[in-house]
């Protein structure tokens, strides 16, 4: 059962996230990291397409992409060079793994066969999607119960609901009276992903367990290192062994040769 639940989770969070943004929309297009994202251009088989990505809010252009003919060819796209990952079907502009310099301002500009020229902004964010979730407590003398969330990803907003019910806190932390009982979920989401964990409100009492856990992990480090010295002290001793056998054997050779030449 629980190995079923684990693939299940892992199935969960290695989900692709794919994300579609149209270049008709002015608020931002927010993508996942490392995963797909599909910016929806035009039909591009009736335009020649120009994306360009905006640096310093136009003072300047970055590089340039040229589509033809709904094709774009690598040599004629400077903004996506040695991005294998990169391809435009459909006036589809498709990225396969999204890293964070594909965060940025990009404007379209839109040429028809018949001389007009049109263009459209969009501004793209890339976020990293939400890991696990972790929630943790700790209990002070002063009977105040701190339960805390964690959790990676950027821009993580938190919402804290106690047996179902929401509390009114946005922060990662949260304080209770020792006595809460009852079930408490932190949820953390970003413009990507969303994520949560419930646990039992519990003030832990495996304090020693954790004392013993952590000295028996010394040990075993201490251990290893003992062992990959003696090792390299032996490996040291015995080449240093073999250097000197050799030496001595070049010697007795160098003599005994040295003795039949006399002889001779
Ligand atoms: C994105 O667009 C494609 C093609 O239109 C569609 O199949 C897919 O479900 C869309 N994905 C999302 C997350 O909206
Ligand atoms: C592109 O769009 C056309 C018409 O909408 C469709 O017939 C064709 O299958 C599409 N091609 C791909 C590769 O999606």
């Amino acid at each position: 059962m629980m190995l079923i639940f684990g693939l299940m989770l892992l199935l969960q969070t290695a989900a692709c996230l794919e994300v579609n943004c149209s270049f008709d929309r002015s608020d931002p297009c927010y993508a996942a990291l490392e995963h797909k994202l599909n910016l929806l251009m035009v039909d591009a088989r009736e335009y020649d397409l120009h994306l360009k990505k905006r640096i310093n809010n136009n003072t300047a252009d970055g590089p340039v992409c040229r589509i033809k003919n709904g094709r774009m060819r690598m040599s004629e796209c400077d903004l996506y060079n040695n991005r294998p990952e990169v391809t435009v079907i459909n006036g589809t502009l498709i990225i396969k793994r999204v890293n964070r310099s594909d965060s940025g301002d990009y404007r379209l500009t839109l040429y028809n066969s018949n001389g007009t020229v049109t263009s459209r902004d969009l501004q793209v964010i890339v976020e990293a999607a939400i890991g696990s979730v972790e929630v943790s407590i700790i209990c002070f003398s002063s009977g105040v119960m701190r339960v805390s969330c964690s959790s990676e990803g950027d821009q993580l907003l938190y919402n804290w609901t106690l047996n179902g019910g929401p509390l009114m806190d946005g922060n990662s932390s949260i304080d209770l009276d020792e006595r809460t009982d009852g079930d408490i979920s932190c949820s953390v989401k970003n413009h990507v992903s969303h994520a949560q964990k419930t646990i039992r409100l519990v003030c832990p009492t495996v304090c020693s367990v954790s004392v013993v856990f952590v000295l028996v992990w010394c040990l075993q480090l201490m251990v290893l290192f003992g062992l990959l010295g003696a090792f390299h002290i032996y490996m040291r001793h015995t080449s240093g062994k073999k250097e000197e056998d050799e030496k001595v054997r070049m010697r007795r050779f160098r003599e005994r040769h040295e003795h039949t030449a006399e002889d001779s």
